[in-house]
């Protein structure tokens, strides 16, 4: 079958022209209520360009078929499309080889299957930070129950950064896993990786890395890490909601069992036994979300054609330009550490006297700026912070220096509007 599915790639962008970027996503073009969206809201989940919708539409419309199954051309045409972005992942993230990278419905099944799937001893040690999302942390608590192992959280600095000397004093031969957020999604901080994988395999622990909020920031190659396992989410990367990527080095993934078993991920089933597949298979039980995988490689093709060191100067140009502009205004309260370089496209606060949904909601309602506020899936950090949340800004290729200032004019505003007010 003629494969028409190829990325138009005359359309893609070359480098950050952010005007042709821009054109690229529907939505920025469209008003809301009269004025045009101002979306800061790029960590929960970034907008889609055409190329991505095209590429899930057009599996609808030109293949709407299964992969891995059938014998027949719809059926072939779906199977290869799906390898092709198997190995497109594998190249985004520097594996050694596309078996290594499994589809998933999101970041929290990769980490689950990890957390849950290990084959763990009473009395073995995870390690955490204390900022992490409750995707590691709820099955970390889980499995600890389940297996009786201890959980050890690595206490962060006074801007809520990692402290790699507190992470090393707390190793020992008794960790088996290390359970990281590579970027954290409250404050855009990114820990010393190569030193934590390094460190933990020196005690003989395993890595795995929470990579959702990294991949659509950094170039990330799980090679020079020598990383045990990561796993990332296609919604925040541009790509479709509803697919994880899931990377487990091949010395690293033994005999790990999916989180769930069924069809495809079995090599022959009787009565009364079955085995499973070896690795991505054996991961990928049922009926896989084929349009989503397709609109994947779209979007990895996306930001590849832009270059992951040009995304995360883009984001730190427009961190840089809003912490200037509300560096000592009197009543916005940041969360991590001022410097911009530290942050990724985060820029996490509060405005005293407001509530961070009350500051989300008057943002979207004047202004169209859409962020996300709360406690961002980390209730234990704001729980140790002893504050209630916070409001998230966030940006991401398409944002633009206008869009900084009148986020960073409006955040001021509010915070003279409310000055001195009590809650
Ligand atoms: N983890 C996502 C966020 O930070 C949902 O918004």
């Amino acid at each position: 079958m003629q494969r028409t599915y190829t990325v138009d790639r005359h359309a893609i962008p070359a480098h950050m022209d952010v005007g042709r970027i821009r054109r690229d996503f529907p939505v920025l073009g469209k008003k809301i209520e009269g004025k045009p969206p101002i979306y800061f809201d790029n960590a929960c989940q970034t907008l889609r360009p055409r190329q991505v919708i095209e590429a899930v539409s057009e599996y609808y419309e030109s293949f709407p078929a299964c992969a891995g199954r059938s014998v027949h051309k719809l059926a072939t045409e779906v199977s290869l499309r799906c390898d092709d972005v198997r190995a497109k992942a594998a190249a985004f993230f520097g594996a050694d080889d596309p078996s290594e990278i499994a589809f998933m419905k999101n970041t929290t099944e990769g980490l689950n299957t990890v957390i849950m799937g290990l084959p763990w001893r009473k009395g073995d040690e995870v390690v955490t930070t204390d900022y992490e999302h409750n995707s590691v942390h709820v099955p970390v608590l889980r499995a600890r129950d389940s297996f009786q192992l201890k959980h050890r959280t690595i206490k962060s600095g006074d801007d809520v950064t990692f402290d790699l000397s507190a992470f090393e004093e707390g190793m020992s031969r008794k960790v088996r896993l290390v359970a990281v957020c590579l970027t954290s999604n409250v404050t855009g901080c990114t820990i010393p990786a190569k030193e934590v994988v390094d460190i933990a395999h020196s005690y003989g622990a395993k890595v795995l890395l929470d990579a959702a909020q990294a991949a659509p920031s950094m170039g990330i190659d799980v090679r020079r890490l020598g990383v045990d396992f990561l796993a990332a989410s296609a919604h925040k990367m541009l790509g479709p909601s509803g697919v994880g990527l899931f990377y487990a080095r091949s010395g690293s993934v033994g005999d790990l069992p999916p989180v769930m078993c069924g069809g495809h991920g079995v090599v022959d089933t009787t009565y009364d036994s079955y085995k499973l597949l070896p690795p991505p298979e054996r991961f990928e039980t049922g009926l896989q979300n084929y349009s989503g995988i397709i609109g994947t490689g779209a979007a990895l093709d996306y930001l590849s054609s832009i270059g992951m060191d040009e995304v995360r100067d883009h984001e730190i140009a427009l961190n840089s330009r809003i912490t200037r502009a509300l560096r000592g205004v009197d009543g916005v309260e940041l969360l991590g550490p001022s410097d911009p370089n530290l942050r990724s496209g985060i820029f996490s606060f509060n405005v005293r006297g407001l509530s961070p949904h009350d500051v989300a909601m008057i943002l979207d309602n004047s202004r169209n700026i859409m962020m996300r506020s709360g406690m961002h899936c980390c209730h234990p950090l704001f729980h140790a912070l002893g504050i209630e949340g916070c409001a998230r800004a966030s940006v991401y290729i398409y944002n633009t220096p206008q869009e900084a200032d009148l986020f960073s004019e409006s955040v001021e505003g509010l915070a003279e509007g409310f000055k001195g007010r009590k809650r």
